[in-house]
């Protein structure tokens, strides 16, 4: 029947081909862009100096620590361009020649990269690094003066971090009790999710506990504060692995009681007897194999429960053939549930040597295996993990696999998008100008550009792109400060540090209000797009909408004025303001056609061979649409009027070998191409079941699809000459301070400690530590 009704459903689509086209929500485009700018952000790079991979946060000490290849960093939290202090930890001559006689690469493998570092309860960092395979841990301290100071006599890492600096890994540290999920061995073949404390617990060596994976983040949940049911925090950990039930590779939520298990007394001694897992979904329309999970964030209200926390999670595809990237949101009284009360699997054997994970319908023994201790087994004189019995241990041992997985909230991503992969998240919440709360996620991807979008009520919209790093750079960590209001990223080349939003550059009310980002909002009387929280008067903002009515009139555009020669050529430029947006020409009132002579480009208006017709008052305008309205605002105008003889200064008028235009039978060959290749595709679609698309998200909207097309068409011709034209160079940032501005610290900028200059040394009376 399908194959029966898609000629069908493709003639009656033919008219909305060009919409539907635009309208996928997989493609869901940022409304601005940013290219790289020294402005958009503040950077911390060393000469010779790679992987800037590992931050702590002290906003105690006003500090970021930064883990770098064989160095750690002090940054100042408030300009991290600014190096407080800074020690080496490098690897021996010796250890270099041991890593290379086990066959690693002198120049990347057997280095010292930073892993872990975390602080500790008095104050001091504990700090690893992979020590060119051979991985070690230390104290770091900090002196009131701000020097770093690396304890000379380490620690074995084993176990804590990895051997390999290409492994992923996990680690947090809770009351001084460090957990680390990472490979034990030096060919990476161990796994081990660990505990390392008085009583240090890890987990049974098995592949159905843990199976090639991937470890990806770790958090706690206080989940025992205040509990009524005495039980215990929680630990969870989030991972890809190949699954023991499906041979494919999928994303996995571990959930550990992290205070209390001690283990068992025969059987699981010294190992957790709470380890249990589920797989975490995120259902992604394309995908035939499931995504497999990046970086997650946990995301908790200060006013509300534990319960109502959310993990945002990452999700990319597992095939290089799709370029997609998700984010899915789970909530933690949902991933509880399933721990708590769902059914576990059990292996059967089905020929010799396979077996099968199905459903256990048995009878599950009490205390329940894998749950911590609470009130009810204390009633049952069973106060520790010790006292478990037998029967509740051998049966985790045997199945720490839920049944159920963990479904994301409304069963479907928060957001999708095609392009750089996505691959470390944070999310921020703020209340709007509307009382209402939104949360606001900070993507970084594989190209070094950071995404913010909210998922307005089901509708996803990508409010901006901004590129961080020169070169393209993946983001490896993201951090945020909600000190100083500042977002932290590490990459391989160098750290950034961004504010919540930089509204200043939203240059007009309309610009402000259609951005729809609620950390900004539109001051009537400064006349300025500002941080919500620096004003104290009521702002222009409509986040849900993008309601630009509010707004007070514009100020007018300067008209400039613009010469031409008969047969020259002139570019008007009209950089479009957004990617929502699409900006029309109109000529003495009346709108300009595009025709062979007139080329309408993306960013302005090309008249070829131009005749005294050509004068006249050229305006360019665009519109936006948004939920509220269509909005029109004038980019650009200008007075066209021919060049009184000899006076001709050359600008704006280009090489005469740039006149041919291309031949409208041209144009329409490619248009011909456009359509059937179209068709091919929406076919293609329509039988993979990916149309009608369930969700939303903001687009342009545009109804003159076939006469872009045309004007496409024209462009490839003459981008040269578009290159050629003049054009105005704006400053993205209005200026150098407005990152800082912008901030909601709600402090005053202090002076920062009084900084000696940072020296490196060792202590070597161990009696000092
Ligand atoms: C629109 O998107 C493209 C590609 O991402 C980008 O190069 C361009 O700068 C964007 N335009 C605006 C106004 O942000
Ligand atoms: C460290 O950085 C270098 C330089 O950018 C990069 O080539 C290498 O892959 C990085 N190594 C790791 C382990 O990330
Ligand atoms: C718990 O232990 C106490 C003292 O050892 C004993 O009196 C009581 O009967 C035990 N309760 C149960 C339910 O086993
Ligand atoms: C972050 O800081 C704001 C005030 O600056 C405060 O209201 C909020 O509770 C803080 N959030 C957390 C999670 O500490
Ligand atoms: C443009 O030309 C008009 C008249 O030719 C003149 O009055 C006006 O000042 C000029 N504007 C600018 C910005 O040069
Ligand atoms: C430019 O226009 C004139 C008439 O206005 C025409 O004769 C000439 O062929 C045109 N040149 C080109 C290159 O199209």
């Amino acid at each position: 029947a399908m194959h029966l009704l898609l000629p069908l459903c493709v003639l009656w689509l033919l008219p909305l081909a060009w919409t539907l086209e635009e309208d996928s929500p997989l493609d869901c485009v940022p409304r601005r862009s940013f290219p790289y700018h020294r402005d958009n952000a503040h950077l911390f790079h060393e000469e010779g100096v790679f992987n800037y991979s590992t931050m702590l946060l002290r906003e105690d000490l006003d500090l970021l620590l930064l883990g770098a290849r064989e160095a750690v960093y002090a940054l100042d939290l408030k300009d991290i361009s600014k190096k407080l202090a800074s020690v080496k930890w490098e690897v021996t001559q010796q250890q270099k020649n041991e890593c290379k006689n086990k066959g690693k690469d002198l120049e990347t493998e057997c280095k010292n990269y930073i892993r872990i570092l975390h602080q500790t309860e008095d104050n001091r960092m504990y700090v690893c690094g992979t020590n060119a395979f051979d991985p070690e841990c230390h104290f770091i301290f900090h002196t009131e003066y701000i020097d770093l100071t690396l304890e000379k006599k380490g620690e074995d890492g084993k176990g804590k971090c990895p051997f390999d600096p290409f492994h992923r890994y996990a680690s947090i540290m809770v009351e001084n009790n460090l957990y680390t999920a990472t490979s034990i061995n030096f060919l990476g073949s161990e796994p081990v999710l660990m505990r390392s404390s008085p009583i240090s617990i890890r987990t049974e060596f098995k592949s159905s506990w843990l199976n090639e994976p991937n470890f990806v983040s770790m958090t706690q949940m206080p989940e025992g504060y205040m509990s009524e049911e005495g039980d215990d925090d929680k630990v969870y950990l989030f991972f890809s692995e190949t699954a023991v039930e499906s041979y494919k590779r999928v994303a996995y939520g571990v959930f550990l009681c992290s205070q209390g298990d001690l283990g068992g007394q025969r059987t699981l001694q010294k190992k957790w007897t709470s380890f249990l897992k589920a797989r975490m979904d995120c259902p992604v329309l394309e995908s035939q194999l499931p995504y497999i999970i990046q970086d997650t964030y946990r995301f908790c209200d200060p006013q509300q429960d534990w319960r109502d926390c959310l993990f945002y999670a990452i999700f990319t595809p597992q095939s290089d053939k799709s370029d997609l990237s998700a984010v899915c949101a789970y909530r933690v009284s949902d991933i509880s549930r399933v721990f708590a009360e769902g059914k576990y699997k059990t292996p059967v054997p089905v020929e010799t040597s396979f077996v099968k994970w199905v459903m256990y319908s048995g009878d599950v023994p009490v205390p329940r295996p894998g749950a911590c201790i609470d009130n009810a087994a204390r009633k049952a004189n069973i106060t520790k993990t010790l006292d478990l019995p037998d029967r509740t241990l051998q049966f985790i041992k045997d199945r720490p696999l839920m049944d159920q997985a963990i479904q994301p909230i409304g069963n479907k991503p928060l957001l999708v998008r095609r392009g750089a992969r996505f691959t470390r998240i944070i999310v921020n919440q703020v209340q709007a100008a509307d009382g209402e709360k939104y949360r606001v996620m900070f993507i970084g991807t594989e190209e070094g550009t950071m995404l913010k979008a909210v998922n307005y009520d089901g509708e996803m919209f990508i409010i901006e792109e901004v590129h961080l790093f020169q070169t393209p750079e993946p983001i490896k960590i993201l951090t945020f400060s909600n000190l100083t209001g500042q977002i932290y990223a590490g990459s391989d080349y160098g750290a950034a540090q961004i504010p919540l939003a930089t509204c200043g550059r939203s240059l007009s009310c309309m610009d402000c209000v259609l951005a729809r980002d609620p950390y900004c909002g539109w001051d009537k009387d400064v006349r300025k797009c500002v941080f919500l929280s620096n004003s104290p008067r009521g702002l222009i903002q409509s986040v849900k909408k993008g309601d630009a009515s509010l707004c007070p009139e514009a100020d007018p555009v300067k008209p400039m004025n613009r010469s031409i020669w008969p047969r020259g050529n002139l570019k008007l430029r009209c950089p479009s303001p957004s990617n929502l947006s699409k900006t029309s020409w109109e000529r003495d009132g009346s709108p300009v056609m595009a025709s062979t002579r007139l080329q309408l480009l993306q960013d302005g208006l090309l008249i070829l061979n131009a005749t005294d017709s050509d004068t006249g008052r050229y305006r360019c305008l665009s519109v936006e649409l948004s939920k509220a309205g269509r909005y029109t605002a004038t980019v650009a105008d200008y007075q066209v009027s021919v060049a009184p003889a000899g006076s001709g200064d050359g600008s704006g008028i280009l090489p005469k070998a740039r006149m041919d235009g291309p031949s409208v039978a041209g144009l329409q060959a490619i248009v011909g191409l456009l359509v059937v290749s179209l068709l091919g595709l929406l076919a293609w679609n329509f039988y993979k079941g990916h149309l009608p698309l369930p969700w939303n998200c903001t687009k342009k909207k545009n109804e003159e699809q076939t006469q872009e097309t045309r004007e496409q068409g024209g462009l490839d011709a003459y981008q040269d000459a578009a290159r050629s034209a003049p054009a105005e160079d704006k400053p993205l940032v209005s200026g150098a301070n407005n990152g800082r501005s912008n901030n909601h610290t709600g402090r005053e900028e202090s002076d920062g400690p009084k900084v000696s200059l940072p020296s490196l040394q060792y202590i070597d009376d161990e009696s000092e530590v």
